[in-house]
């Protein structure tokens, strides 16, 4: 594997083994590690970010190599000052590999042709495949397989939501139910069309919560309402209420049943502060768990 840009791009069982190592490093505890001795990683953040980039910084350190980190302000990128293949050829003449948070896909899939240099999507408009790594991780370190699980996704289809997609498609043997109401799955679908990406998704998009389907349900998730920038101003946010993850909706699911979000979230907006707070959140073990599998997205590309 040269670069990690999406989970689709991914074998079913180049997933499942880099879980299984992902979940096997944590439980050994063993920490330094040098795969990356002597290499240098570029980190360029296009929007902001806490734990993306300080799970990367360390992950990298532990594995033996060191960071530079970047943000939009620091460098010559943007309209009318420097190109996207200017500023990835720069890159390529001092680092080893390049880490990109960015507006737009277009711009990792261009670094991706245009660099020798290995590319890693921190998270783009269309995804964020790091992140559902590490909640299938949480998921098989929680449950001990993937296998017959049910999981309910409620609220806008996000580049997080989407790559839970890309994992549900890979038939790891989990099911995915979308609660999303029609005006806000109409948006999902415009954006993908821009991307020539298929928004085909069988029936598992519901546009009201499906009582049947929640009462299955062994993991609860869902994303921020409005995600760094997007143009939310004429979305219509009364209809998205009814997707709030509640100790309601939680109630109405399995009663081991998780809840999962990407973070940072806002609390009674998408999800109820005692959700998420709750005994039965798993956010912060989801954004622990970033580290141990991005450290073997390293491992596999380095
Ligand atoms: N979940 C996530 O990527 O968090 P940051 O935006 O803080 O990196
Ligand atoms: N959907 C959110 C995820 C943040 C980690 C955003 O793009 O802002």
């Amino acid at each position: 594997m040269k670069n990690f840009i999406d989970i689709k791009e991914l074998s079913k069982s180049e997933l499942t083994s880099l879980l299984d190592d992902a979940l096997q490093n944590k439980r050994s505890k063993t920490t330094i590690q040098n795969h990356l001795n002597g290499k240098n990683l570029v980190l360029f953040f296009e929007k902001k970010s806490t734990r993306t980039r300080l799970s990367f910084d360390i992950a990298i350190k532990q594995l033996g190599g060191s960071t530079t980190i970047l943000n939009k302000e620091d460098i010559h990128l943007g309209n009318d000052k420097e190109s996207v293949s200017d500023t990835i050829n720069t890159f390529g003449l001092y680092a080893d590999g390049l880490i990109l948070r960015v507006n737009d896909h277009k711009t990792i899939m261009s670094a991706s042709k245009l660099s020798h240099l290995p590319v890693i999507n921190a998270l783009s408009n269309l995804s964020h495949p790091c992140q559902c790594l590490a909640g299938l991780m949480t998921l098989l370190e929680e449950r001990g397989s993937l296998e017959k699980l049910n999981i309910v996704w409620m609220g806008p289809i996000t580049n997080v939501a989407n790559s839970w997609i890309e994992a549900f498609k890979k038939e790891l043997g989990f099911s995915l139910n979308i609660f999303c109401p029609e005006a806000w799955f109409e948006k999902y679908k415009k954006k993908m069309q821009e991307y020539d990406i298929s928004t085909d998704l069988g029936d598992i998009v519901h546009h009201h919560i499906n009582d049947q389907i929640l009462a299955h349900a062994d993991a609860v998730m869902t994303d921020t309402w409005k995600s760094m920038g997007e143009d939310t101003k004429n979305l219509d946010y009364d209809l998205i209420k009814e997707f709030r993850v509640t100790e309601k909706v939680m109630n109405m699911a399995k009663s081991d049943s998780v809840f999962m979000h990407c973070l940072p979230a806002n609390r009674n907006e998408e999800v109820e502060a005692s959700v998420i707070d709750g005994n039965n959140s798993r956010v912060w073990q989801e954004a622990r768990n970033r580290l141990f599998v991005q450290k073997e997205i390293l491992k596999v590309i380095f």
